[in-house]
């Protein structure tokens, strides 16, 4: 999984590097030998079974009441500090709310004071009929207990009639069978994430409150939940700052701002482009500003370093074509029919692989040469 994702960002990296020479006339031949070799790269894949293992479901939600949480006039003040200030928020069964601002504007708050980890200064929580809820707190290693192993804190969450599926949960959230022997405080910030998030999966619930369950999460992880969340049939609540992972998740859009909830139908999108809509005279100030790339300094270099550069490049470049002309020959000689049989076949192969290594490497110092000088803006 590690080597996919080294890959993957590997060849986006490439891919940028591609696009951007392509549209310079004297780079583009550069750009094309760069697509080349990128076709040919050994790509790594990931088994279907993996990904059919890590393909989770939570359990269907019991049926709740039609309102499932309703507050009233909810106000947290931490010391002097007003965070929440006469806050209304109702959620209907079925509603999928996403929780976002800044930090520090009460997002965790509202969702432990919800959950009844956290008790209001003033106003009033009521649940729904049925209400089972799921939390996943923002700061998983307060809620996880340390002296336990991870198999014990899933056999712990976990229903009797679940008990048998635990290792192959486990087994989707990447924990090996030596994995489940070990004890939770021993884990990094990511495991414990993520058998934090394993042990919502035991159980059935109806309301699912999430406070930024991705942030240990690499990208598939975070596709597997999102997939999960996306089939779950009872009421959501997330908190995240991840517009990838909030886009078409959720319906309604709650924004904390100024000690008070403002709301968005529709998901993070929707919410962001009704947001600048709403604050036209921001977004004409804001199209004032340069674009960010724009305000960096061009990194100043010296004459010598600039004809370094320049030498780099087109000594690069020289060595280039000279190697693919050269593996273009060996590939021809080695796609013969009989080329096995040759006494040489093994050197020959081992020649063709290092003039491919070379040419790798003589790609990246090309790149690297020519993104110092674009840098420069030469
Ligand atoms: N136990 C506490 N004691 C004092 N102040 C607190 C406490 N918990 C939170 N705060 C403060 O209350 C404010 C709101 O915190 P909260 O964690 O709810 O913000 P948040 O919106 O979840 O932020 P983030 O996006 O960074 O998670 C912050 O200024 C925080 O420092
Ligand atoms: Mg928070």
């Amino acid at each position: 999984m590690a080597s996919y994702e080294n890959q993957q960002r590997v060849i986006a990296q490439k891919e940028r590097t591609i696009t951007r020479f392509m549209a310079k006339a004297s780079k583009t031949k550069m750009a094309q030998s760069m697509q080349k070799q990128l076709d040919k790269i050994d790509r790594v894949t990931i088994d279907q079974e993996d990904t059919a293992v890590m393909n989770l479901r939570f359990p269907p939600a019991p049926r709740s009441g039609q309102i499932v949480v309703e507050g009233k006039g909810v106000t947290k003040q931490y010391g002097k500090l007003l965070v929440l200030d006469h806050v209304d928020i109702k959620l209907d069964r079925g509603d999928r709310v996403a929780f976002v601002g800044q930090n520090g504007q009460g997002k965790t708050t509202l969702a432990k004071i919800l959950v009844n980890q956290l008790t209001s200064t003033s106003g009033s929580i009521t649940l729904g009929h049925n209400v089972q809820i799921g939390y996943y707190a923002q700061n998983q290693s307060d809620a996880l207990g340390n002296s336990q192993t991870v198999l014990e804190t899933m056999e712990n969450a976990s229903p009797p009639e679940m008990r048998t599926r635990l290792r192959s949960i486990l087994g989707a959230f990447m924990f090996s069978g030596e994995d489940a022997d070990k004890k939770v405080t021993v884990l990094s910030g990511g495991e414990r994430a993520r058998l934090a998030l394993a042990c919502l999966l035991l159980r059935p619930f109806n309301l699912l409150v999430l406070d930024e369950p991705t942030n240990h999460l690499d990208m598939l992880s975070k596709d597997v939940l999102k997939q999960a969340l996306l089939d779950f049939d009872g009421t959501l609540i997330v908190v995240s700052h991840d517009r990838e992972f909030l886009r078409g998740l959720t319906n309604r859009t709650l924004e904390f701002r100024d000690r008070h909830l403002h709301e968005y139908i529709g998901d993070v999108d929707a919410f962001l482009e009704k947001r600048s809509l709403d604050n036209m005279r921001q977004v004409e100030l804001s199209s004032k500003i340069p674009a960010a790339d724009a305000l960096q300094p061009k990194r100043e270099i010296s004459y010598e370093e600039r004809k370094r550069l320049q030498r780099n490049v087109s000594q690069a470049e020289k060595r280039i074509e000279k190697l693919e002309e050269e593996l273009v020959k060996l590939e021809q000689v080695m796609g013969d029919m009989s080329f096995y049989e040759r006494p040489d076949a093994h050197q020959v192969t081992k020649d063709y692989q290092q003039k491919k290594a070379a040419l790798e490497e003589a790609m990246s110092e090309w790149e690297e040469a020519q993104s110092a000088l674009d840098e420069a803006g030469i």
